[in-house]
């Protein structure tokens, strides 16, 4: 089985040196960048637009993974993109045109990404898949970093798992919100590909940033 995919949430980093921890991150061995953006609407947190994911992305060697927890999502698309993500993720909920919004990502030439809240069905998916690069699965609620992993996301992630293997198709099934050292293994098994980690990554301070990374992936 492949390794699994790190992507720290640099929603954990410090602010004022982000620059500085992507490149930690990714010395320590980060696979790609995930960048939470909220908009205090669809989700109670405000954080970062596209002008912080360009002035991001000459620090970053490794993929930007965007999950955007915004609505509306297909005004800000190409700022996004032209910024410099690879990988732009939306939230289904947060509109009524999901498939014309994973169209407008593709368009974009991102990666296309949708992600699910966790009282939101698999069956969001039943339609979308086809056009999908990478599912998120979220084992929190989204608006905040530091919350409880849910352990009810662990069937879901086994049910997408299922879903995708039908299609035949190489879908990132990626796994976002309280994801630690020692629920891993677990999510992995569940059938998760790409984890997601802020605190379990940046909570201690940069030395430990390798460590942190290396114990995700069970090392
Ligand atoms: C939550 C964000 C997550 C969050 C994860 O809304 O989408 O990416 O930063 O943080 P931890 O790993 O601390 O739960
Ligand atoms: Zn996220």
């Amino acid at each position: 089985m492949a390794q699994v995919l790190i992507a720290p949430s640099i929603l954990s980093a410090d602010f004022a040196r982000l620059g500085e921890e992507v490149r930690a991150i990714e010395a320590a061995g980060a696979d790609m960048v995930h960048v939470d953006v909220m908009d205090g609407h669809f989700v109670p947190n405000l954080t970062i637009g596209p002008m912080v994911v360009k002035a991001l992305k000459p620090h970053a060697k490794t993929p930007l993974d965007v999950h955007l927890m915004i609505a509306p999502v297909d005004p800000y698309i190409q700022a996004f993109r032209d910024a410099g993500a690879a990988i732009i993720t939306f939230h289904p909920e947060a509109g009524p045109h999901a498939h014309r919004t994973a169209q407008a990502i593709r368009a974009s030439g991102a990666k296309v990404g949708a992600s699910l809240n966790p009282g939101t069905s698999v069956s969001v998916l039943d339609d979308l898949l086809d056009d999908l690069d990478l599912v998120l699965v979220m084992s929190v609620n989204p608006g905040f970093g530091g919350q409880k992993f849910i352990d009810g996301a662990l069937r879901k992630i086994e049910t997408i798992r299922k879903r995708i293997d039908a299609t035949g198709r190489d879908i990132i099934l990626e796994v976002d919100g309280g994801v630690t050292a020692a629920n891993a293994a677990r999510i992995v098994s569940a059938g998760a590909t790409a984890l997601v980690a802020g605190t379990a990554v940046f909570g201690d301070g940069p030395e430990m940033y390798a460590a942190n990374i290396a114990k995700l992936r069970g090392g």
